[in-house]
């Protein structure tokens, strides 16, 4: 069968990586959560001292940027690709609350912007694979087959962002998550270089209501109609 590339985009905390997930293993391709690569470069500004509440010394990092190798090795029982900084298995570490409150800032910077592209569509070239971030399908791959982007409420993707932090066992406050959910969807929105928008040809779905199975086969339908 035809492999093709599946991009998927969208706002902070829409499922994007749940149902992007589903569909890698079900179609026995390759996933890239292109969002833990920005989040990875956050947590090293972060551990070198770059980036903290008060300063962000983007210089530096730019600087830096060439001490920064980021790579993905498959964890058999978790079912995908963890995330590892220069060797060093960081998935755990770059989901929390304060990665999110900075990761937005990084993420304006071009300079760190064109290195994950290049490495994104390094990985991408062969086709078979869905990869999810804020600009797949107008940026990192715009000949995608298929372009979706994820909508939903404000409030059901902080509820969601939320429980998936508590479950952890981090100890968050609820309108903590809301106010990063929608400060991180305005950074991207508006930021000069590469802002998360729709592209022209993407999908759009709106998951507010949607069950996790409806999304799939929804989706999956999008795929076959593709292929
Ligand atoms: O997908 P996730 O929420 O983990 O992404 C974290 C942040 O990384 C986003 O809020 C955004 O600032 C940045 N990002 C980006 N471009 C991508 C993926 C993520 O700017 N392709």
């Amino acid at each position: 069968m035809n492999k093709i590339t599946i991009a998927i985009d969208g706002f902070s905390s829409t499922g994007k990586s749940t149902v992007a997930k589903q569909l890698a293993k079900h179609l026995g391709y390759v996933y890239v959560d292109t969002g833990a690569m920005y989040r990875a470069v956050t947590f090293y500004a972060m551990q070198n001292g770059l980036i903290n509440k008060i300063d962000f010394n983007a210089e530096a990092l730019i600087y830096q940027l060439s001490n920064i190798e980021i790579s993905f090795k498959f964890n058999e029982s978790l079912g995908f690709a963890e995330v590892y900084l220069n060797d060093v298995n960081i998935e755990n570490e770059i989901r929390t609350l304060e990665v999110s409150g900075y990761v937005s800032q990084v993420a304006t910077i071009s300079e760190v912007r064109h290195k994950l592209v290049e490495q994104q569509q390094k990985m991408g070239k062969d086709k078979g694979v869905v990869m999810d971030g804020r600009d797949i399908g107008t940026v990192v791959f715009p000949d995608a087959e298929l372009k979706l982007f994820m909508t939903a409420s404000a409030d059901t993707r902080a509820e969601r962002r939320y429980q998936e932090l508590i479950e952890r066992g981090d100890d968050v406050d609820y309108d903590a998550v809301l106010n990063n959910v929608k400060e991180r969807d305005f950074i991207d929105s508006n930021r000069e270089d590469s802002p998360l928008v729709k592209a022209d040809d993407a999908i759009e779905i709106d998951n507010s209501n949607m069950t996790l199975d409806e999304q799939f086969n929804k989706i999956l339908q999008l795929v076959k109609m593709t292929i």
